[in-house]
Order: C-alpha cells, then structure tokens, then sequence
C-alpha cells in the first residue's frame, strides 16, 4: 500500500524517547528525562513579545515561500556578524526549521546513484533524509578521543567517483564533539577533489564551551559547494517556533524554495517575526545559556568518569555526551546492547536516555544536559547506583 520512499524512513529514535517519557510520567511516575533535544530555558522575553507583536501587527498571512526579505536580511545581517560569512539574500533561504533546510537540500541535489558521506555517530536524521532521495549513505568512522574527528584515511577510502555530498555536524548531535579547524579542512579540501557539496550543519554553532566557533565556510578556499545550515531552534530555545536557514549557492537556494513552495508554501509568518527579533536583538541569554550549560557539561562529565567502567571524553559542544558504556555489554550478559541498557535505565531507575544504536553506535548512550541541575545530580546517582546494582 505504501511506497518504497516511506519504506526507507525509519521513526525519530529521539523521538521516541520523548513518548515513552510522556506515557511513563502520566502513570504517575517521576521520571527524569535526559533524552531531550532542545534547551530546557524558555524563549527569551523580547522574542516572545516579538512573536505577540507580529500577530499584533497583521503578520499573519502567507510570506513569500523561502521566507521575507526582512528575515532574510536579518540573517545576512547575523551570519557576518556572528560568523564572518558574507552572503546576498539570493543566498538565503527560510525553512520551518533546520530539519526542514536539510531536508529539501537532500532533496534538491541527491538521487539514486549517488553516495552521500556521514560521520559516525551521526544525528539519527541524517541517514534517513539521504536514504528518502534514493541516495545511499556512507558511513566514515570517528575517533572518540578526539572529539570524534573523522578518520581521515576511512574517509579516503569511502569516497568514490559517485560521492555527491559530505554531511559535516560540528558541535555534533549525539557526542557534542567539536572538530579541529584543520581536519574541517582536510574534509574540504577531500570534498572539492571530489567534486562533493558540504553540508554543514551547524544548528549548536552558539554553544561551544572551551573555543569561539568558526563556520565551515569560512575555513575553505573554494566555498561555492559549501551550504550553511543554522537554526533558531537551540542558540535561541525557540525549537517549537520552527524557523532555520540555509545560506549558500543561489541555484541550490533557488531550487529549495521551489519545493518549498510546493510543499510547505512558507515558513510560519508569526516566527519569521519573531527570528528577527532574536537574530538582531538583545543577545545577552544566548551567553547566559551557554555558560549554564558548561557548567552543567563539566559536572555530567565528572559524574559519569567517577562511574566504575565508563568512559566519557570532554565533548567541546552542544548539550550532550556519548560515553561509552561496552565494559557493561556482552552477549552472555544481561545488557547485551545500547537498547538494553538504555531500557534497563528507564524500567529500573525511570532515567530516559537514548540508546548510542541509533546513532550509529551500540556502546554507547546519549545523555541530554539539557536539563535542571537537580534533575541532572538525581540522574547521575541514579546510574550510578544501577551500574553498580548491574556488576
Ligand atoms: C544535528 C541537528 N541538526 C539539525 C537539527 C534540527 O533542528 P531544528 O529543525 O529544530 O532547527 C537538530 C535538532 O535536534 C540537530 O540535532
């Protein structure tokens, strides 16, 4: 009945976290939940108020498909201050989100035949919007002590004369590593000898703890196949207002907008006002935020590296950590995957994680820190305490 394109999608591992957590905290149970992906901050007042106002003021009807030309501005505006990328609103476009901008690129510049490069572990969506186009994705191997770089001599040997695109996520979703600027570009320089777009993702580009970020683009020598994919969604706890962009060769943005067009017609007109608030206003709890969730990094770290067995590098960004947890796994044991452990935590202790599988990787377990200090020391004991109840 259905077609082979939805048969190649399989569901939002993360999401699926999320309902579990609802279902088990309406039986009335206390569960803690560290499998979320958006900061736990509430949108910032002056962009709540912008939103209030924009309804106010009539903005309520269609906008142009690939968003306003104030926001589009706004973006230009925001990509050279905060990153020194220069581009024209030719070069931008507005989707419903940052899922929604890489989406349709997938869609716009990759088909059946070709290969499409994603480090690993990867955000569990990248696999699946390379997949929906007909594309095959390609998986290159990570090292974990370095803030999972790629292996570049994997990554050599995964390239091929059909390699179409290279999907870079730096501050990374699932391990919260930050990638060295020589490796982003060696990764370039690999990408224009083949002939490949770069996607960068860089919807956590605002949360880096021990270093200021550097867009991807402004790395390379030759950047006409580079696409620059931010967000409001995390640096502005906006992840329900759905607005994100993409900045980068004028037919690609073009093309996008086409579809976008097609599909969605435009982005929600309420949040395009909103976004410009919170591209161009007051600043200030973009840093607030980021200097919560250091803390809240180095104390999940500390707690989980004092834990009997477990493994936990010092990731550079974003809100999460990926330790590696194989000295409990075995196929004679009870945990014999990342699944069992990360159900184990949830059944036993009511701790919601997500299992290291689906992204890519069955030692490990993504911990979200996007949460109370409280929620966050409870948490930890309470892992603690099943580790050891598990020896
Ligand atoms: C790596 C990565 N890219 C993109 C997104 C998309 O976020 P949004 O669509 O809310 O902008 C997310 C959200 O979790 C993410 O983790």
């Amino acid at each position: 009945m259905l077609t082979d394109r939805i048969d190649r999608i399989t569901p939002s591992a993360t999401l699926t976290m999320t309902a579990k957590a609802a279902e088990l905290r309406s039986a009335g149970i206390d569960v803690i939940n560290l499998s979320v992906g958006e900061p736990d901050f509430p949108t910032p007042e002056n962009i709540r108020l912008a939103g209030k106002q924009a309804i106010d003021d009539g903005h309520t009807r269609y906008t142009p498909g690939g968003g306003t030309m104030n926001l589009k501005n706004a973006v230009v505006e925001k990509l050279a201050r905060d990153n020194d990328l220069h581009y024209e609103t030719s070069e931008i476009l507005i989707s419903c989100g940052g899922k929604h901008s890489l989406y349709n690129a997938c869609q716009v510049l990759f088909q059946t035949g070709d290969e499409v490069i994603i480090f690993s572990p990867y955000w569990v969506s990248f696999p699946d919007f390379v997949s929906v186009t007909g594309a095959e994705p390609i998986f290159v191997k990570t090292d974990p002590s370095q803030q999972f770089e790629p292996v570049i001599d994997d990554l050599k040997e995964k390239i091929t004369s059909r390699t179409k695109g290279i999907i870079i996520n730096s501050p990374s979703n699932p391990t919260g590593g930050v990638w060295n600027d020589k490796t982003v570009v060696k990764v370039l320089e690999l990408a224009e000898k083949a002939d490949a777009w770069v996607f960068s993702d860089e919807c956590y580009e605002q949360l880096t703890y021990d270093r200021p970020y550097i867009s991807t683009a402004v790395l390379g020598e030759n950047t006409e196949k580079v696409l620059t994919f931010q967000s409001c969604s995390k640096t502005y706890a906006m992840t329900g207002w759905r607005i994100g962009y993409t900045a980068g060769n004028n037919l690609v943005i073009k093309a996008m907008g086409k579809l976008q067009g097609q599909s969605t017609s435009c982005p929600n007109s309420i949040s395009q006002e909103a976004a410009i608030e919170a591209l161009l206003g007051d600043q200030s709890e973009v840093s607030i935020m980021r200097n919560v969730f250091k803390k809240r990094r180095d104390f999940i770290v500390t707690r989980l590296n004092a834990m009997e067995g477990v493994h936990c590098d010092i990731p550079g960004g974003a809100f999460y950590v990926f330790p590696d947890f194989s000295s409990y796994m075995g196929s004679d044991r009870q945990i014999k995957s990342s699944n069992d452990l990360s159900m184990y935590l949830l059944e036993q202790k009511a701790v919601v994680t997500v299992a290291g599988k689906a992204f890519g990787s069955d030692n490990n377990i993504r911990f979200s820190y996007a949460a109370s200090d409280d929620d966050l020391k409870r948490a930890m004991d309470l892992v603690e305490e099943s580790l050891i109840e598990l020896e």
